[in-house]
């Protein structure tokens, strides 16, 4: 039975017997033996392996090499060498798989950019493998945090006929083979169809039901804006609760990134150790500064009086109106409050059509959440439950209510103050890894122009 190195690693005692399976990550030949470094992925840290010349095996140790793929049996001892506490002194070394001198990952110190070119092999450095754990190990505390809550996950469609944010950035789906422009009777399912940018609409059918729902699936984005922050395809967190208000929404959107950073912070102590010395010094501290201060909160109104007061130039100018940009954003949460940040209350004309008309006739319960260094992380709202409202809504966003008659029916039948939220995933593991750029805390990124691998 092969055992994880991260489980060999956390041993109580000394054993006789282990066997392990991984890469190497390098080997170090001295005069009677070798030393090899092994990872499985099961933790950063490596094995490292000590092969006696006339073991088993090592008769082939010069193909041992950086990337080849391996099978260890052997002793647990104590290690005399710093900084580990076992190594595995081997008494049968056998090689599974060869990589040559072609295998890219040779050295570290690869950029980024030249890691994105090799997506496939990437998950095998140190960095991009703490990544990828702490991104499945967030998943889990998202859906630990809805489910001690007693929030329903729900699956909602990837393939819909409705745009819910009314921006018409969808991909189409289509099983037309020629002209994609005919009728759209005659295709698949009888109407125009698009990969969903929200699972939001059907998500309020199920809170209209079991109160509260949350769903956590790929969203898609045609939208050619080329950013560090900005796919194509992405994963979105969306919870939705009936008898919700704002303030509901608002709280439950901070407590929801205070609980995922607290989490980061408990279990994946080792990862994040990485990312604070090679990637964002200041990570720690920020982490414990959002688990334990309070987020700033503050109207769409006074966020844009601030930012005209600031004497800052911004490359878009700011006027009340208009949508605040990402250098808009980052001001705020950066700059001005050093802290996240709720911005509410947004001026209808800026925002979708399902948001509630607030009594001033000019703003709606719109609320964005904005952290340091990515800008909007949440996007929100309470909903308009009141059906005249909701229609006359729809016509002023140039939308046909008839297409939404199944949305209106929730708000003619047991119509509910209710609200909910998109939490963008891979903009949340940027904030709590301090990897800069989204196409490398999502497995394999599309972007315009890339769908490679
Ligand atoms: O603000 P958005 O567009 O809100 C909605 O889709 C609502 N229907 C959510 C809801 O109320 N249920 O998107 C929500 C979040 C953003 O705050 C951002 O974090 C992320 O989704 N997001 C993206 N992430 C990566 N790439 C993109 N192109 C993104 N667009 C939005
Ligand atoms: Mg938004």
């Amino acid at each position: 039975m092969r055992t994880l190195v991260k489980h060999v690693l956390k041993a109580a005692e000394p054993s006789d017997s282990v066997i392990v399976k991984g890469w190497i990550r390098t080997r170090r030949d001295s005069k009677g033996f070798s030393f090899l470094e092994i990872n499985d992925g099961s933790c950063l840290a490596n094995l490292q392996v000590v092969i006696d010349d006339g073991t088993p095996g090592a008769e082939a140790i010069q193909q041992f090499t950086t990337g080849a793929s391996v099978m260890v049996t052997g002793k647990l001892v104590p290690s005399p060498a710093q900084g580990q506490k076992w190594e595995l002194r081997a008494s049968k070394a056998e090689l599974l798989g060869t990589a040559d001198a072609t295998y890219p990952l040779q050295k570290k110190g690869h950029t980024a950019e030249f890691l994105r070119t090799i997506a496939h092999l990437r998950p095998r450095s140190n960095l991009y493998g703490a990544i990828f754990r702490m991104r499945s190990r967030l998943a889990f505390a998202v859906h630990q945090f809805f489910q001690e809550r007693d929030f329903v996950y729900v699956h909602t469609p990837i393939i819909t006929a409705s745009d819910c944010e009314g921006a018409g950035e969808m991909f189409r789906v289509t099983s037309l083979k020629g002209n994609v422009d005919e009728k759209p009777e005659a295709d698949f399912f009888g109407k125009r169809t698009y990969l969903t940018v929200s699972g939001q609409l059907e998500g309020e059918a199920f809170a209209s039901a079991l109160s509260n729902i949350y769903t956590f699936g790929p969203t898609f984005r045609a939208e050619n804006s080329n950013t560090t922050r900005h796919a194509a395809e992405f994963w979105m967190i969306e919870p939705e609760m009936a008898f919700c208000d704002l303030q509901g929404d608002m709280d439950l959107a901070e407590e929801f990134i205070k609980g995922l950073a607290k989490f980061a912070l408990e279990d994946c102590g080792e990862d994040l150790a990485l990312f604070a010395k090679f990637v964002d010094k200041a990570l720690n501290e920020r982490l414990k500064f959002v688990v334990e201060r309070p987020f700033v909160r503050v109207t769409y109104t006074d966020a844009v009086e601030i930012l005209k007061r600031s004497g800052k130039k911004f490359e878009f100018p700011i006027e009340y109106g208009s949508n605040l940009q990402s250098e808009h954003e980052r001001f705020l949460t950066e700059e001005h409050f050093k802290s996240p940040a709720t911005v509410f209350n947004y001026p209808r004309e800026i925002k979708p059509f399902y948001m509630r008309l607030n009594d001033d006739q000019k703003t709606v319960t719109a609320m964005d959440v904005l952290v340091p260094g990515i800008g909007e992380v949440i996007g929100g709202a309470q909903r308009e439950e009141r059906l005249d409202q909701l229609e006359a809504n729809m016509k002023s966003h140039d939308l046909n209510p008839k297409d939404y008659w199944w949305y209106l029916d929730l708000r003619r039948y047991g119509s509910v103050p209710h609200a909910g939220f998109g939490l963008g995933f891979e903009r949340l593991l940027m904030f709590l890894t301090g990897v800069p750029n989204i196409r490398d805390v999502i497995p394999f990124a599309r972007t315009p122009g890339n769908a490679e691998f």
